[in-house]
């Protein structure tokens, strides 16, 4: 993503939004996904919420109904790792909508505890928050209602993923390299990662050091947004956000914020005014600054 260390509070004061303005969001019966869909809804779009697990996606339903924000929301179960239940997304959302204008793609998962960091599930972990992510969006691009000022992906994200926490020279010369970078590259440096997991040797070959597949599960991630953001300039938005150490299930409920002070500032970039609508850029939550949102 393009570097800078501007500080920047996106503004949602000039409401362009509407209730036929249509958000879908991964990921959200529960933590940043959920309370992101309550936010949009609470702002009047309409919002498809989906989760992988369809009891769970109709209790979240539920409980946006107590909160009397359900009127606009609709459930469609999706696996992001699974491309059986991506394509029956397609097909129902094809059936009940023309297009849609924004795209959060939130679902992703670890299964390292705070502290640990075992690669036991590393090809889970890089197929759910990278190719499962990337897989959707492929398949979702053709929705895109592709008005310049109103088609947006926010891509959650991490700082484990940035680019200065690799310190594997090969690697990080492939995906510096804004210019040359592909699909093609971004699966050269994942494919290394994991034959550096299966051969046992990822230790010591330069990959980030802290929760290490699901850091370059979202490298991945960020070079992809990065990809997209050059390919649709002009048609659609691609940034990323990292909403920084939140209280939610992956962090065993620690945190610096809640999933709500999250989710606002996720929308707030969602939702940034067309005249101030950024593409290729890096979002990070601030704890110093009050919640101010900085583009790294
Ligand atoms: N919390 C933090 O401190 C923090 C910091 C930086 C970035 N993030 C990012 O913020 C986003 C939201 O995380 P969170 O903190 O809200 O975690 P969370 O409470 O664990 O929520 C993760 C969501 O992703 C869903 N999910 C996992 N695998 C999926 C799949 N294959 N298909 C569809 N959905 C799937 C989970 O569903 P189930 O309930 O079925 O498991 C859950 O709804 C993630 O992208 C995460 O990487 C979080």
């Amino acid at each position: 993503m393009e570097s800078s260390t501007t500080r920047q509070q996106p503004s949602i004061s000039t409401k362009w939004w509407s209730k036929d303005t249509v958000a879908i969001v991964t990921g959200a019966n529960k933590g940043i996904g959920y309370a992101l869909v309550k936010r949009f809804a609470k702002l009047g779009l309409t919002v498809v919420l989906t989760a992988r697990d369809e009891s769970k996606g109709l209790e979240a339903m539920e409980s946006l109904k107590v909160l009397g924000l359900d009127h606009n929301v609709r459930f469609f179960q999706l696996d992001i790792s699974d491309p059986i239940s991506i394509s029956s997304f397609v097909t129902w959302f094809r059936s009940g909508f023309d297009s849609f204008d924004i795209l959060v793609n939130n679902a992703a998962i670890s299964f390292n505890p705070m502290g640990e960091n075992s690669m036991a599930y590393a090809d889970t972990v890089i197929g759910t928050n990278y190719y499962g992510s990337k897989q959707f969006t492929d398949a979702m691009l053709p929705l895109f209602r592709r008005s310049a000022s109103m088609s947006r992906i926010l891509n959650i994200s991490s700082r484990l993923g940035t680019l200065d926490k690799l310190k594997n020279t090969k690697m990080k010369a492939i995906l510096g390299d804004i210019e040359r970078l592909s699909e093609h590259q971004i699966e050269t440096v994942v494919n290394a990662f994991l034959q550096d997991v299966a051969e046992q040797r990822w230790m010591t070959a330069g990959w980030p050091e802290i929760w290490t597949d699901y850091s370059v599960s979202k490298l991945a991630l960020n070079a992809y947004s990065q990809v997209l953001a050059r390919r649709y300039e002009g048609l659609v938005s691609v940034n990323c956000f990292c909403p920084g150490f939140t209280q939610t299930s992956m962090t065993d409920g620690k945190g610096n914020h809640s999933a709500d002070d999250a989710a606002t500032m996720a929308a707030a970039i969602a939702l940034l005014p067309p005249r101030c609508l950024t593409t290729g850029k890096f979002y990070a939550a601030s704890t110093t600054n009050g919640g101010m949102i900085s583009k790294l």
